[in-house]
Protein backbone atom coordinates (compact mmCIF):
# COMPACT_ATOMS: atom_id res chain seq x y z
CA UNK A 1 0.00 0.00 0.00
CA UNK A 2 0.97 3.25 -0.68
CA UNK A 3 -0.37 6.23 1.19
CA UNK A 4 -1.01 9.28 -0.95
CA UNK A 5 -1.45 13.28 1.03
CA UNK A 6 -5.23 14.00 0.24
CA UNK A 7 -5.38 17.65 1.87
CA UNK A 8 -5.34 19.47 5.05
CA UNK A 9 -8.42 18.14 6.84
CA UNK A 10 -10.01 21.81 7.27
CA UNK A 11 -10.10 21.82 3.63
CA UNK A 12 -12.60 18.63 3.13
CA UNK A 13 -16.03 20.62 4.58
CA UNK A 14 -18.70 17.92 5.37
CA UNK A 15 -20.96 17.44 2.59
CA UNK A 16 -17.90 17.58 0.52
CA UNK A 17 -15.68 15.83 -2.11
CA UNK A 18 -12.29 15.99 -3.45
CA UNK A 19 -10.38 13.79 -6.09
CA UNK A 20 -6.91 12.55 -6.11
CA UNK A 21 -4.95 10.67 -8.74
CA UNK A 22 -3.58 7.62 -7.44
CA UNK A 23 -1.23 5.53 -9.18
CA UNK A 24 -3.68 3.59 -11.44
CA UNK A 25 -6.69 5.41 -10.62
CA UNK A 26 -8.21 8.37 -9.30
CA UNK A 27 -9.51 7.98 -5.76
CA UNK A 28 -12.82 10.30 -4.50
CA UNK A 29 -12.61 11.13 -0.94
CA UNK A 30 -15.64 12.21 0.75
CA UNK A 31 -16.83 14.06 4.31
CA UNK A 32 -20.34 13.16 5.72
CA UNK A 33 -21.40 13.42 9.22
CA UNK A 34 -17.60 14.04 10.05
CA UNK A 35 -16.60 11.05 8.93
CA UNK A 36 -14.01 10.78 5.82
CA UNK A 37 -14.61 8.16 3.36
CA UNK A 38 -12.76 7.06 -0.08
CA UNK A 39 -14.12 5.45 -3.04
CA UNK A 40 -12.84 5.04 -6.66
CA UNK A 41 -13.66 8.03 -8.57
CA UNK A 42 -15.13 6.84 -11.58
CA UNK A 43 -18.71 5.39 -11.57
CA UNK A 44 -19.51 2.16 -12.30
CA UNK A 45 -22.01 3.17 -14.40
CA UNK A 46 -20.11 5.25 -16.92
CA UNK A 47 -17.71 8.39 -17.24
CA UNK A 48 -18.67 10.11 -14.69
CA UNK A 49 -16.61 11.59 -11.82
CA UNK A 50 -17.83 10.84 -8.19
CA UNK A 51 -16.18 13.68 -6.56
CA UNK A 52 -18.26 15.95 -8.32
CA UNK A 53 -21.04 13.84 -7.25
CA UNK A 54 -23.85 15.06 -4.49
CA UNK A 55 -23.22 13.94 -1.03
CA UNK A 56 -25.83 13.02 0.76
CA UNK A 57 -26.68 13.38 5.06
CA UNK A 58 -27.55 9.63 4.52
CA UNK A 59 -23.87 8.20 4.07
CA UNK A 60 -24.35 8.46 0.31
CA UNK A 61 -23.31 9.46 -3.17
CA UNK A 62 -25.49 10.29 -5.66
CA UNK A 63 -23.53 9.85 -9.51
CA UNK A 64 -23.54 13.46 -10.86
CA UNK A 65 -24.70 11.86 -14.80
CA UNK A 66 -27.79 9.60 -13.96
CA UNK A 67 -28.01 9.88 -10.05
CA UNK A 68 -27.16 6.09 -9.01
CA UNK A 69 -26.34 6.06 -5.37
CA UNK A 70 -23.12 4.31 -3.73
CA UNK A 71 -22.94 3.60 0.14
CA UNK A 72 -19.81 5.69 0.94
CA UNK A 73 -18.74 3.12 3.86
CA UNK A 74 -19.26 0.11 1.21
CA UNK A 75 -19.44 1.09 -2.10
CA UNK A 76 -22.09 -0.53 -2.62
CA UNK A 77 -24.24 0.69 -5.71
CA UNK A 78 -27.85 1.73 -4.49
CA UNK A 79 -30.02 1.97 -7.05
CA UNK A 80 -30.07 1.80 -10.48
CA UNK A 81 -28.76 2.39 -13.12
CA UNK A 82 -25.84 1.54 -11.48
CA UNK A 83 -25.32 -2.26 -10.20
CA UNK A 84 -21.83 -2.42 -9.65
CA UNK A 85 -20.13 -1.22 -6.16
CA UNK A 86 -17.20 1.18 -6.50
CA UNK A 87 -13.90 0.05 -4.82
CA UNK A 88 -13.04 1.76 -1.36
CA UNK A 89 -10.29 2.49 -0.04
CA UNK A 90 -8.93 3.07 3.56
CA UNK A 91 -8.29 6.69 4.96
CA UNK A 92 -6.21 7.82 7.75
CA UNK A 93 -6.48 11.79 9.53
CA UNK A 94 -2.78 12.04 11.11
CA UNK A 95 -1.69 15.23 12.76
CA UNK A 96 -4.58 17.05 10.72
CA UNK A 97 -4.22 16.09 7.05
CA UNK A 98 -6.28 13.58 5.52
CA UNK A 99 -4.52 10.56 3.92
CA UNK A 100 -5.63 7.42 1.71
CA UNK A 101 -3.83 4.25 1.38
CA UNK A 102 -3.96 2.86 -2.46
CA UNK A 103 -2.23 -0.87 -3.29
CA UNK A 104 1.29 0.61 -4.72
CA UNK A 105 1.86 1.07 -8.53
CA UNK A 106 2.29 -2.39 -10.77
S1 LIG B 1 -22.41 7.43 -14.93
FE1 LIG B 1 -22.95 7.27 -12.85
S2 LIG B 1 -24.99 6.58 -12.89
FE2 LIG B 1 -24.43 6.68 -14.98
Amino acid sequence: MARILVCEDSALPDGEAIKVEAPGEAVAVFRSNGDVYALADRCSHGNASMSEGYVEDDGTVECPLHAARFCLKTGAALCQPATEALRTFPVAVVEGKIYVDVPEAA
